[in-house]
């Protein structure tokens, strides 16, 4: 027995309706201030451009010896697109998505988080070495995912 055309569509309708009534538990769950198990860094991935610290993007030192770097993700890049940051000083990046889900990678390094809409990922970091840091998404995110990519500019 094969599956007739009908049941195809029905069985679609029926996944589709599942994910719709899914997605509208998630958003109400949200809505209500609820979080997700264990998840603290919760953001709303509508408001990311008003909500701190990612209404101020960018590089901020925190003591002599420690950098924060707040980046928003988005379909398809990174903000703010330059980024400079000394080396030997411990670097921490805050990355949220505005979208989908991305990734904060730079190659050769530790750094290689997921980056999910509604959550806040973390990395610290120490480069050692100046120069110019290649940063991409390694997470499939689009028709634009192979052109996601910044550099970061590490100096002395
Ligand atoms: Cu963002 Cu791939």
């Amino acid at each position: 027995m094969h599956l007739h055309k009908f049941e195809k569509i029905w069985l679609a309708f029926g996944i589709i309706t599942l994910l719709v009534f899914l997605g509208i538990v998630g958003v109400t769950a949200f809505a209500q201030g609820q979080t997700p198990a264990g998840g603290l860094d919760i953001i709303d991935p509508e408001k990311v451009d008003t909500t701190a610290p990612f209404d101020k993007p960018g590089v901020r030192k925190i003591n002599d010896n420690t950098y924060e770097v707040v980046i928003k993700a988005m379909t398809y890049g990174y903000e703010p697109s330059e980024i400079q940051v000394p080396a030997g000083k411990e670097i921490i990046f805050t990355v949220t998505s505005k979208d989908v889900v991305h990734s904060f990678t730079i190659p050769n390094t530790k750094v290689n988080m997921m980056v999910v809409p509604g959550r806040i990922s973390h990395k610290s970091y120490t480069f050692e070495k100046p120069g110019t840091y290649l940063t991409l998404c390694n997470e499939y995110c689009g028709t634009g995912h192979h052109f996601m990519y910044t550099e970061i500019e590490v100096v002395e």
